[in-house]
This record gives structure tokens, C-alpha cells and sequence, in this order.
């Protein structure tokens, strides 16, 4: 399989892929972000070695299924490829174009998108029938959940393929319709969202709506730490696209996220967003 962008995604996918027996060739813009990613997944292989979760032998293995490069014809015989470049419609628009070019006529191509609709990613190609979404959750190696993102024109068997690639990445796919946000952005999001107006509004300081969150609900992160998990650039882009489609109140950005997107206080990705890393 083919994955494109050296993000967080990218490399969480790349990571589960070769885990599960793929063999991965990642393209990245340039070399220096491609060996970031092996560096990353190299890290987190090393933790698991060190949690008696695999051993170096088959980490090893593992890593011998990866291989990243910086030319898209490399993509060339790939059965299944990823988009995961930002979530930038031009951006993604322009990467589908390219792979349609580049990629055997039998691939399918799908993206990670969170919310772009996916029939306009499919309609940049001459093969909407092989094109949907297959969207991971961050940390991809670790969240159970991918949606499979089925548009008006995709194939069934695009659509059953990439059902069993989730499953035999061990994961645990629904199949969702070709709109905003599909579920759990749809939800996810408005909550988020509203976290930070609460804390615009004085109602309690971040720390203790964290706390809430998670002793009251039983999250594993409250808001503010999930944010900076997902990036607030990207929660800004989320939160504007699924506006744009149902021009409801409650996914306008709120005011302190933009600036702080302005400010450059992206999460974690940035060492600073409503924590400091
Ligand atoms: N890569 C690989 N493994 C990771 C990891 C990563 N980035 N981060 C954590 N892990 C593993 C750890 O190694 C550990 O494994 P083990 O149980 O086998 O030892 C396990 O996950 C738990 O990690 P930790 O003990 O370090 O920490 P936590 O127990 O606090 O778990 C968490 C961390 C898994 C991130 C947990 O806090 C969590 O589930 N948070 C919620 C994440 C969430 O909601 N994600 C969805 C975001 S929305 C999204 O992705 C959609 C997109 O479109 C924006």
C-alpha cells in the first residue's frame, strides 16, 4: 500500500499498516520529514520492545516493510494508497489529481480527510468508483474506530475492500455516509467547540473542565488535552467545513481557538496550545 504526508496520521497509519503485515512505501515532501516518521515509529517500536509487546526481531521485520520516498511514481504498483496531507481542500484536490495519474488503473485511492466531502476528492479523478474515505482516529495505532466513507458513486467492492483492510489492520470499521464530519467529528467536534466557550465565558478554568470531562463522563482526555492531541488548526478546519455544510451555530470556531491557530499555538504538534509540551 501507498501512504502520502508525514503527519501525525501518516505516520500512525504507516505504523499500524506494517504491523499488520503490509509492506508500506510513505511519500513524504522531503527526506528530512521521512525520516522523522521512521524516527517516530522506530521510538514507539522501541517502547513496545521495552512493554515485553514485541521483540526486536519482528520490530525489525516490521520496519523492513517501510520504505518512504519523495517520488509519487514510487506509488506506481500500489494496491491501496492513503491521502493523508493536510486538511487543505486544494492541497488534497491537487494530491488526487496526481495519484489518478501516477497509480495503476485497478488501485483504489482513499483519504483520511475529517470532513471535506469525500464525492469531491472522488470527482477529481477518473475512477470515482474506486475512490472513499478510509478515516483513522489519532493515535492511529492505538484508536479501534476507522470510518469508511461510502459517496453516491463509489463500487460495493471498493467499499468491501476497504472494509477488510480496517479489519485486518485489527481495527474496528462502520460505514457512514459521504457527509460532514461523518459521525464522530459530527459530535465530537460541537463538544469541543463549546469547551472552549465555556472557558471563554469564566465558567471554570481549563484544568478543572478537563476534570469534569474526565471524571464525570469517562473520557480518557478531557477537551482541552484532546485539542491539543487533534491540533486546533486542524480542529479549526473541522469545525469550518462542517459550518459550511450545515450552518449550525454551534460548529463556528470558537473566537480563542482561531487566535490561538493565529498565534500559532497549535497543541501538541507546536510544543504549545492550551498546554505547554
Ligand atoms: N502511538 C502508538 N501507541 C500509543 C500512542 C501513539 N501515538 N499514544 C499512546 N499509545 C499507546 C501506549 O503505548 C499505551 O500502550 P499499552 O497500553 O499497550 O502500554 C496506550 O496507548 C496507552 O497510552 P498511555 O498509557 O501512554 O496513555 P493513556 O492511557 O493516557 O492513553 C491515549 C493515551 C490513547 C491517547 C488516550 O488518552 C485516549 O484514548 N485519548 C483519546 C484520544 C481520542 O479521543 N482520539 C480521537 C481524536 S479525534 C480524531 O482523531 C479525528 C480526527 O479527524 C481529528
Amino acid at each position: 500500500m501507498g501512504l502520502v504526508g508525514s503527519g501525525i496520521m501518516g505516520s500512525g497509519i504507516a505504523e499500524t499498516a506494517i504491523e499488520s503485515g503490509y509492506k508500506v512505501t510513505l511519500l513524504s515532501r522531503t527526506p528530512e520529514s521521512a525520516q522523522l516518521i521512521v524516527a517516530s515509529i522506530k521510538d514507539s517500536f522501541e517502547r513496545k520492545i521495552g512493554k515485553h509487546k514485541k521483540t526486536s526481531t519482528q520490530a525489525d521485520e516490521e520496519l523492513g516493510r517501510l520504505s518512504v520516498t519523495n517520488e509519487i511514481s514510487d506509488l506506481a504498483d500500489c494496491d491501496l494508497v492513503i491521502e493523508t496531507v493536510v486538511e487543505d481542500l486544494d492541497v488534497k484536490l491537487r494530491m488526487m489529481r496526481s495519484l489518478d495519474a501516477v497509480c495503476k488503473p485497478s488501485a483504489i485511492i482513499a483519504t483520511n480527510t475529517s470532513t471535506f466531502p469525500v464525492i469531491e476528492l472522488a470527482a477529481a479523478t477518473s475512477r470515482p468508483d474506486k475512490v472513499c474515505g478510509i478515516h483513522f482516529f489519532n493515535p492511529a495505532p492505538v484508536m479501534k474506530l476507522v470510518e469508511i466513507v461510502k459517496t453516491l458513486v463509489v463500487s460495493e467492492d471498493t467499499i468491501q475492500a476497504a472494509n477488510s483492510f480496517a479489519l485486518s489492520c485489527n481495527k474496528e470499521p462502520v460505514i457512514v455516509k459521504d457527509q460532514a464530519g461523518f459521525i464522530v467529528n459530527c459530535l465530537l467536534f460541537p463538544y469541543l467547540n463549546n469547551a472552549v466557550k465555556l472557558l471563554e465565558q469564566g465558567v471554570a478554568s481549563m484544568e478543572d473542565i478537563d476534570t469534569a470531562m474526565k471524571g464525570g463522563c469517562g473520557f480518557p482526555m478531557g477537551p482541552f488535552a484532546l485539542l491539543d492531541l487533534v491540533g486546533l488548526d486542524t480542529a479549526v478546519s473541522i469545525l469550518n467545513s462542517l459550518y459550511d455544510e450545515f450552518k449550525d451555530p454551534n460548529f463556528s470556531p470558537a473566537p480563542l481557538l482561531k487566535r490561538m491557530v493565529t498565534a500559532k499555538l497549535c497543541g501538541r504538534k507546536t510544543r504549545a496550545g492550551f498546554y505547554k509540551y
